[in-house]
């Protein structure tokens, strides 16, 4: 503040020593022959005196604060330089932490993106899947007679059972009307049937997949209860149909105890490409 008031005070004194000498029209020979014929004069001229007095105010004010200005002016720009390089650098780091938070942001919605779509894909996945597992869910069971108690048989031929008693149906595979399972999806099931009875007559029944016999359970004693019980794995295309038949001159007893069941269930689907052949 100082030396600007300095430089202020001497300037001014320039600027006023040059416009009186302006002001009265002379050039510089002429300035200098009135200098050097005033020398002697008793009053000199009030230009002089002014001149002198200023240039005497600002040499005693800066005399005073600041020894030299322009050291301290050097001094001062030094700073400014420093200070100027110092911002620069704090610029250039700005800069860079914001191109950093602007990747990082990307980055982010980048990856947000990435899960949200994963999510979308699992529920996706899970809707069909649940979908998938809702056809999976195939399983009976059925017992021989919805009410009352007594045999069914013996019969010269073969007859289709029907479980009328149902005791779960889940799918609706199984039909208690016509004692018919019939596979709604392709795959690897498991059926499975108790026969129960007495003696002296046997009582026997076969498990049949599409017209063709694959298990029996048999059982035959002189007196008392029967009871027999087979079961099998078999692979079935959409649309076979496995049901059980009444072995020729045998009979099967039943009541609300249902002891002579039949039981069927998905084990698991199968595809085209790992079918089996049976
Ligand atoms: C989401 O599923 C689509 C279609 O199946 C697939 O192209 C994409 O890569 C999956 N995205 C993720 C993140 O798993
Ligand atoms: C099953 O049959 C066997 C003989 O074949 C007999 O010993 C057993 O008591 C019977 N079980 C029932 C529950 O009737
Ligand atoms: C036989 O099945 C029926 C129908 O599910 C049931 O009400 C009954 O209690 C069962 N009988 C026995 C002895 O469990």
């Amino acid at each position: 503040m100082k030396a600007l008031i300095c430089i202020l005070l001497l300037l001014e004194t320039f600027v006023f020593v040059v416009q009186q000498q302006v002001d009265g029209g002379l050039n510089e020979k002429e300035i200098s022959q009135q200098i050097s014929s005033e020398d002697g004069r008793q009053n000199p001229p009030q230009t002089d005196t002014l001149r002198a007095e200023a240039s005497t105010d600002s040499q005693q004010y800066c005399d005073l604060g600041i020894p030299d200005i322009h050291a301290a002016l050097r001094k001062l720009a030094a700073t400014v330089t420093e200070q100027k390089g110092k911002i620069r650098e704090l610029t250039t780091t700005v800069t860079e932490q914001k191109e950093n938070i602007r990747a990082l942001e990307t980055q982010l919605r980048d990856e947000m993106n990435k899960k949200n779509e994963e999510i979308s894909n699992l529920t996706l996945g899970q809707v069909e899947l649940r979908k998938e597992n809702r056809d999976r869910e195939i399983a009976f069971s059925a017992g021989l007679r919805e009410s009352g108690d007594g045999y069914i048989g013996p019969f010269t031929d073969e007859i289709t059972l029907t479980y009328r008693n149902v005791i779960t149906n889940i799918g609706n595979a199984y039909n208690p009307i016509t004692g018919v399972f019939t596979a709604p999806l392709k795959g690897a099931y498991m059926f499975r049937i108790s026969v129960f009875s007495h003696g002296p007559t046997a009582s026997a029944a076969s498990i049949y997949k599409n017209g063709e016999r694959v298990v029996i359970a048999y059982a035959l004693q002189p007196q008392r209860e029967l009871n027999a019980s087979n079961g099998v794995v078999l692979i079935l295309e959409v649309g076979d149909v496995v049901y059980v038949r009444l072995w020729p001159n045998t009979r099967i007893f039943d009541n609300n105890n249902n002891h002579s069941t039949f039981s069927g269930y998905l084990l698991f689907p199968l595809r085209e490409d790992n079918l089996c052949k049976m």
